[in-house]
Parts: C-alpha cells; structure tokens; sequence
C-alpha cells in the first residue's frame, strides 16, 4: 500500500510538472483531488486495511499526500500565472530606445543679460530698481521734464501717438517723475531700465525699440562729482578697471548743465581705430544734474535738493561689447544670432 502511495506520488508530481495550463491544471486537479480523484479512492481503500496500526500509518500517509498535492498545485497555478505574464510583457514589449526629438534651451536675450548686469552694478552701489509705464502721457514724457509743447528738442524724439495726449515713451526720463513722485522728501537712489519706442526709420543704427536704463540720485548736495564717481566705478566695473572716462558738455531739457560721457574706445584702447572713427571715445550716455525744474516737478524743493541722472542705450553697449554690425538683429528673433550668446 505504501509503494502504491509512492508510485501515485511520483506519477501525479510529474504530470503537475508537465501540466503548461490553467486548463491542462484543472484536468489534473479533477484526475487527482476531486471527490472522485485518485487520491479519494486510495482514501477510500484504507478501510480494507484490518491491521489498525497500519490503517493509521498509511491514513497518515494519504493525508499527506493529499495536503502536498494541494500545495503544489497551488504553487504550479502561481508559477503558471507568472510565466504568462512574463510571455504577455514580452510579446506587448514596446521599443523605447529612440531617443526623443530635443527640446531646444532656451536662455536670456543678449539685451536682457546686459541690462541685468548693468541693473546689479549700480545695485551695489545703493540705487534701488524701479518699473514705470511704457505708455505715458505728453506730460509725463515731456512737459514735466522741461520739454514743452512745440519745444525742438522734441524733435530728437519722433512718438508712436496713441491718442492727442498718449505716447509709447520715447525713453525711460519720465520714470525719473514717477520715482520722485514716490520718495519726496526723501533722498533716493533708482534705477529704471525698460523699453523704449520712437518712430525712427529702421536701419542697421536705428529701431523702433530699444532699451535704456535710466539712472537718478536726489539729496542734499548731490553734484556732478557725485555722477562723475558713480559713472566712473561703472565704467570700470563694466568694460574694465583700466577704461578712462570723459564728460563733455551737452544739452537736455531736463539736465543743467548737461554732459555725454564716453569710455576709452574698447577696441583700440584710445589710439584711434574705425569703431571709435578716429578719436579714440565711444558716446555711451547722456548725464547731467537734474534740472531745478524737474525737481520741483517731482516734489523736491531745489534750494534743498540737488541731484544728478544719466540714461544709456543698451543695444549700442551690447553692439560694442560684441561687435555686432547691426541692430535689427535684436528683435530679428533669428535663432542663428541668439544662439551665438550661450
Ligand atoms: N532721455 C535721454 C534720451 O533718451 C537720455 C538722457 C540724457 C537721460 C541725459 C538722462 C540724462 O537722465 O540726464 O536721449
């Protein structure tokens, strides 16, 4: 009886191993387990046995045989399962390898890393950055900084009009008003970069837009030596400790007096090249000590305060600092110019 346990053990395990489906299980399973299987009947036999001691060692041993089939079984169903899933991910498997298409960088526009730059030089030295309108009015970009109607220096700054009071502002001057506006009576420091439109013929030198950072100090006994040092340390921190400075004299309306002041030629350091035509200094901005007009136009009273301001071009600083011949590439939006500023 026991050898017949043996031979059923051995037989039923190697069908289980050879069994390669749910449904060839099931057949096994009914073979073997089920009411009527292999393993019952053997069960069944032991009541013929008489002797009780071997009824109950081969009882045992039946027992056995069923709880390890049973296991079994259920460990063959989970493997079966887990090689179908594998032979599934195998045959839905999808090639990812491709690389995908490049997503383009993108980085800063030449003019506004110069403007950044600039903007964190004069930071150091205490000016404060503030944002005013690009749209203003006759007023504020003119008449309250000494241009009135019919003035000829108007005539340096042709307008974008929107309406008979309304312009796209012709630089960031007027920003010099609104700043005042806001601190007076306290002295200030600020710094106004931004864009700024005129209706000018587009050409390799001139553009609709541009940008400017304009700069302006008010306090008591704020003088030209003042602008002076600060433009100085600028100009040094900016193209070189070694660059000289020189102010000439000059008019705005809302300066007095007024100065340009140029930087030793970046190229041929003074001596005289085709960038600076000859006389050995590039123009880079307007200055001057605020005019006691626009003072008092911005809440100062004159005989109290003084101040000075200055206004550079950033496309033409950015044209010298990387010899670029002209100035419709700026807003071209062509990608082969802007990458060449990595
Ligand atoms: N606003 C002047 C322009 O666009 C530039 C300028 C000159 C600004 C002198 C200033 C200044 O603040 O003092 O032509």
């Amino acid at each position: 009886m026991l050898d017949e346990i043996t031979q059923l053990r051995q037989r039923a395990e190697k069908e289980l191993e050879a069994a390669g489906s749910p449904a060839a299980l099931d057949e096994w399973q009914a073979r073997y387990l089920s009411r009527k299987g292999e393993v019952k009947l053997l069960l069944k036999s032991i009541g013929r046995i008489s002797d009780p001691e071997a009824k109950k060692a081969v009882g045992r041993e039946v027992n056995l045989l069923s709880r390890d089939l049973e296991e079994r079984l259920e460990a063959r169903r989970a493997g079966i399962r887990e090689e179908e899933r594998a032979r599934r991910l195998e045959a839905e498997k999808i090639d990812i390898s491709l690389p995908s298409a490049r997503v383009a960088r993108g980085r800063l526009h030449p003019v506004n890393r110069v403007l950044r730059e600039i903007c964190a030089i004069f930071q150091g030295m205490g000016f404060q950055i503030f944002e005013s309108p690009h749209v203003e009015t006759d007023e504020y970009n003119f008449q309250l900084l000494n241009f009135p109607k019919h003035h000829p220096a108007r005539e340096m700054q042709d307008s974008f009009f929107i309406s008979e009071d309304l312009l796209l502002r012709t630089h960031t001057s007027p920003g010099q008003i609104h700043a005042m506006r806001a601190c007076a009576p306290e002295p200030l420091r600020a710094l106004l970069p931004g864009t700024c439109y005129r209706n000018e013929a587009i050409t390799p030198r001139s553009e609709i837009q541009f940008h400017q950072i304009e700069g302006l100090a008010v306090g008591p006994g704020v003088s030209l030596a003042d602008l002076k040092g600060v433009l100085t340390e600028f100009v040094h921190q900016f193209f070189g400790p070694d660059r000289k400075v020189l102010m000439r004299g000059s008019y705005f309306p809302f300066t007095e007096p007024s100065v340009e002041v140029d930087v030793e030629c970046i190229l041929c350091g003074g001596a005289g090249c085709r960038l600076c035509k000859g006389s050995g200094w590039l123009e880079i901005l307007g200055a001057g000590s605020v005019h006691p007009t626009v003072l008092r136009n911005g809440g100062y009273d004159p005989e109290e305060f003084t101040g000075f301001a200055f206004g550079l071009g950033i496309e033409r600083i950015v044209m010298l600092r990387h010899a670029i011949d002209d100035i419709r590439h700026f807003f071209s939006g062509d990608l082969r110019f802007l990458e060449q500023f990595a």
